[in-house]
């Protein structure tokens, strides 16, 4: 039997067109993966990116802030104990004087215990800064409490401590950071926020060990761009990853200051 040859050539173009249909449809479709594929790796890209800024600026505020930190410790140093070991020494060789009066050895030798006095203070004071003895012996709890007492003794501010945790010595290091951490938002409590009341609390929450921080000063606004200028937050920030513990912060303006931090 013969086909209609009309018929024939209507089935061969619809076949063709269907065929050039699908094709068309498959590169669409091929080119829309492909392009949403790009756009996602591009985007993954740019996350990493980003990342890596953060990791960057937040490496640079630590090196930044151990050379401050450097510089104070070596200015302590030449000013307060350098100097009067200076007179120390010259007033030692002064005592080799031959014919000294009784008077005169009595005021060199006067000299040397009180300038000796001042440099051992000192020292001790530069040491304190750099480790409190009482947060290495005793723990974090000793070692926020102090701290806490030195920020009353200023009168300026009234702090309120409560402990519900039991710290563990063999965290002690993770226990210095969260130390300096409290330091930090102290000290930014006082210095800008000039807050009347500070509250800190460690407690047990469903995450595990944390700690509360409240100040009623004048709060700030966290999205500004000119409060993300100083070292001291940058610097919580890289301690909160070496811990992998998670900070919350909230603060608005005439609405003080409060953090959150799961460690
Ligand atoms: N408790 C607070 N109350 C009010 N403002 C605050 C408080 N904490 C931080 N800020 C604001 O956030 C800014 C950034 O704080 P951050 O500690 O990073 O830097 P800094 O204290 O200015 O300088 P640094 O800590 O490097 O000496 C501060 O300059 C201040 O404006
Ligand atoms: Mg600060």
């Amino acid at each position: 039997m013969k086909m209609n040859p009309v018929y024939e050539r209507e089935i061969v173009s619809i076949i063709l067109y269907t065929s050039i249909f699908f094709i068309i449809l498959a590169v669409v479709l091929i080119m829309f993966f492909y392009y949403s594929r790009k756009k996602i790796i591009q985007k993954e890209f740019e996350k990493k990116d980003l990342e890596i800024l953060h990791q960057k600026e937040q490496l640079r505020a630590v090196i930044i802030t151990q050379e401050e930190e450097r510089k104070r410790i070596a200015q302590d140093l030449h000013d307060d104990i350098s100097s009067k070991l200076n007179i120390v020494s010259l007033n030692s060789h002064l005592l080799k004087t031959p014919n000294l009066t009784d008077k005169e050895t009595l005021e060199i030798t006067g000299n040397i215990i009180e300038l000796t006095a001042k440099a051992l203070e000192n020292t001790r004071r530069i040491a304190h800064d750099l480790l409190p003895p009482v947060l290495d012996k005793f723990g974090l709890h000793a070692g926020v409490e102090e701290l806490c007492s030195e920020f009353n003794s200023s009168q300026a501010v009234e702090v309120n401590y409560q402990n519900n945790l039991v710290f563990d010595e063999v965290d002690k290091e993770r226990h210095l950071h969260v130390f300096r951490i409290l330091q930090e938002l102290m000290n930014n409590s006082l210095r800008h926020g000039k807050a009347s009341k500070i509250s800190i609390s460690f407690e047990e929450n469903e995450k595990g060990q944390c700690c509360r921080y409240t100040d009623n000063g004048v709060g700030f606004d966290l999205s500004d761009k000119k409060n993300q200028n100083g070292l001291g937050m940058k610097n919580i920030e890289s301690r909160v990853d070496f811990l992998n513990a998670t900070l919350m912060v909230d603060s608005s303006i005439g609405k003080g200051f409060t953090a959150l931090l799961n460690f």
